[in-house]
Parts: structure tokens; sequence; C-alpha cells
């Protein structure tokens, strides 16, 4: 099973990379990234983790590599700088993701496409217009917006945050739409209070907005490396529970081509199936206005 890492020598990627080395399924990791010595800096320290794992090897390489991948997961973006909206990497990233898509395309690949560079929604949505590819093989990476739903419910309820499950659909951004119809604690479904809700929604409102103002140049690498071996071990052996993705809908939720996300059936080809959620009449206006949006946002994209 060969996964392609590009932008892999990069906060996200190289966490991406030594998760994968935690699991028991025996991947070739390539590292792929514009920074040759950070590349070997990696690899010289993860193949050293190999013996502890299931990986079966690791090493760098060059964009060449994807082309026989069964999974490429992309992270490469432009620095993190200051700001309140992922949106302002939007045309930096996506001049960035043409290079890396373009030639996939032209070499024929046929694997499944990890997205986590942000704005996720957006990028998706035009690579989707951009290649051609089915919406099976297009999934960007969401999972943190549920963990952080989990931990600002369970700070709200003072409860474990292992104990709590629910959804949160939409945007990765301020068009986010928290289903507290879906909160259960304990498998036992639980209504927060006035109160309780605000605290749960002032964690998932403001924490990409703390995290960023702290200024130390790193996104939610742990996290979301964890996250993203996740969702490869997902789709290598089939999700058995909804995965969070954003993924091009078509007609889900009222929305036709614009990725956003849901929980879905992953397995070996990518998207199994759309796990729908029933949504209240203002939740949906609220999926419409982010789908809007998203929209937007791909039609600017010049490249
Ligand atoms: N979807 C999510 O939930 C989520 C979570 C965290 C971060 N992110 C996003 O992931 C991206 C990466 O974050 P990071 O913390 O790893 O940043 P980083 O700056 O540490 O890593 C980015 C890497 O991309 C490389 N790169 C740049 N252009 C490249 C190219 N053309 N080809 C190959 N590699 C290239 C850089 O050299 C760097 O190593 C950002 O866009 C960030 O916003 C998404």
């Amino acid at each position: 099973m060969k996964v392609v890492l590009i932008g892999g020598a990069g906060g996200i990627g190289s966490s991406v990379a030594f998760n994968l080395l935690r699991t028991q399924t025996p991947y070739d990791i390539v590292i792929v990234d514009n920074r040759d010595n950070m590349i070997t800096s990696h690899v010289m320290d993860l193949q050293d983790a190999l013996s502890l794992g299931g990986a079966h090897t690791i090493r760098g390489g060059d964009a060449s590599d994807a082309l026989d991948a069964d999974v490429v997961v992309v992270s490469a973006g432009v620095p993190l700088i200051l700001n309140t909206s992922r949106d302002i990497f939007l045309h930096a990233n996506a001049e960035l993701l043409a290079g890396i898509v373009d030639p996939l395309v032209a070499g024929g690949w046929k694997g499944v496409f990890i997205l986590m560079t942000n704005p996720v929604d957006p990028l998706l949505t035009w690579i989707s217009r951009r290649t051609g590819w089915s919406r099976d093989r297009l999934l960007g990476y969401t999972l943190n917006d549920t963990q952080r739903f989990r931990t600002g419910i369970a700070q709200a309820l003072d409860v474990a945050p292992q104990t709590v499950s629910c959804v949160i659909v939409g945007e990765h951004g301020a068009g986010q739409v928290p289903l507290f119809g879906s909160v259960r604690v304990n498998g036992s479904p639980v209504t927060l209070t006035a109160d309780q809700r605000d605290v749960a929604l002032d964690y998932i409102d403001n924490w990409y907005l703390r995290h960023v103002a702290l200024d130390s140049n790193r996104t939610s690498t742990w996290s979301s490396g964890l996250g993203g071996s996740l969702m490869v071990e997902a789709i290598v052996h089939g999700s058995e529970t909804p995965f969070p993705a954003s993924i091009i809908l078509k007609g889900e939720y009222g929305v036709t081509d614009v990725s956003s996300s849901s929980p879905c059936i992953l397995g070996p080809s990518g998207l199994v199936r759309v796990v729908e959620e029933p949504l209240t009449d203002a939740e949906r206006e609220q999926f419409a206005a982010a789908a809007v949006k998203i929209t937007q946002l791909a039609d600017s994209i010049a490249v």
C-alpha cells in the first residue's frame, strides 16, 4: 500500500507519516516536499521507528512517486502567517496545488486523493473542476472539526471527551454547522442548556483564532497528523462507522458540485457513500449559506 505525502516534510505531513508508522498496516510511505534537507531530516529520524510499527518502508521521493500511489495525501502549503481566516491562503495555495494535481492528471493517476491544505472546501471544489476526477477519489480532511466539537461539549458538560459523540457538517471554517441534536454521552442523547451550548460554541468558533493568534508558526500538527493517519486507515481497511470528510456533494443537503463536510463511509476506492444527517431548517440554511460562500471562493481562483 503506497502512500505518498506531498508537503510531507512539513508539520502536518511528517506527523501523518509518524502516525502511519505506528499502525500495523504495511505501508510504503514516500515523503515529497520542496525542501530536500527536511525530507532527509525526517526520513533519517522516522526510519529508525520502522522496527517498532507495521510500516514496510519509508523514504524520500519526488512528484513522480505519486503516479503509482494508492493514496496521495497533500498538505503542501504556503507558510502560516497571522490571520483570522484560512481563506487568505486560497489563491497562493491554489497556485501551488495546480503544480501538484496537473501532473497527476497528465500521468493518468488512479488513486485516492486526500487534501489537507486549507482552505480545504473551496480548494477541493476547484480541484474537482480542474481534474475531472470522480468525487469518490477526492476527499478533504475535516476530522478536527468533530474532535473540537467533542472537546467543547466535554468541557461544557464536564465529562471526558472520549465519552462524547456528535456530528458537525458544513464548511471547515466559519460556516461549520454543529448538530446539537446529535450529541450523545456514553451513547445516550443529551440536550445541552443554552449556557452549555455557548461554552461548546465558544470552543469551536474560536479555537482557530486563538491558536493562530499565538503566532507559533505551527498548525494543529499533532491532532491533524493522527487524524490524517486515521483517515488513510479508514480508506485502506474500510470505515465501519462514518468518518467526517469534505466531499463533493451531489444533492445531499440540497447542495450540488460543492465540497463540504459530512460523515461518510470510506473504503479502498475512497468514498463508499455519504451519510446524510437530518438537519433542522436553521441548520439547512446555515449549510446552504456556507455552500454559497465556498462556491464563490472556488470561482475566484484564476490559476
Ligand atoms: N484540514 C485541516 O484540518 C488542517 C489542519 C491543519 C493544517 N491544515 C493545513 O495544512 C497545510 C500544511 O500545514 P503544515 O502545518 O504542515 O504547514 P508547513 O508549512 O509545516 O508544511 C507545508 C509544507 O509544504 C511544503 N511545500 C510547499 N510547496 C510545496 C510544493 N509545491 N510541493 C511540495 N511541498 C511543498 C513546504 O516545504 C512545507 O514543508 C496548511 O494549508 C494548513 O492550513 C489543514
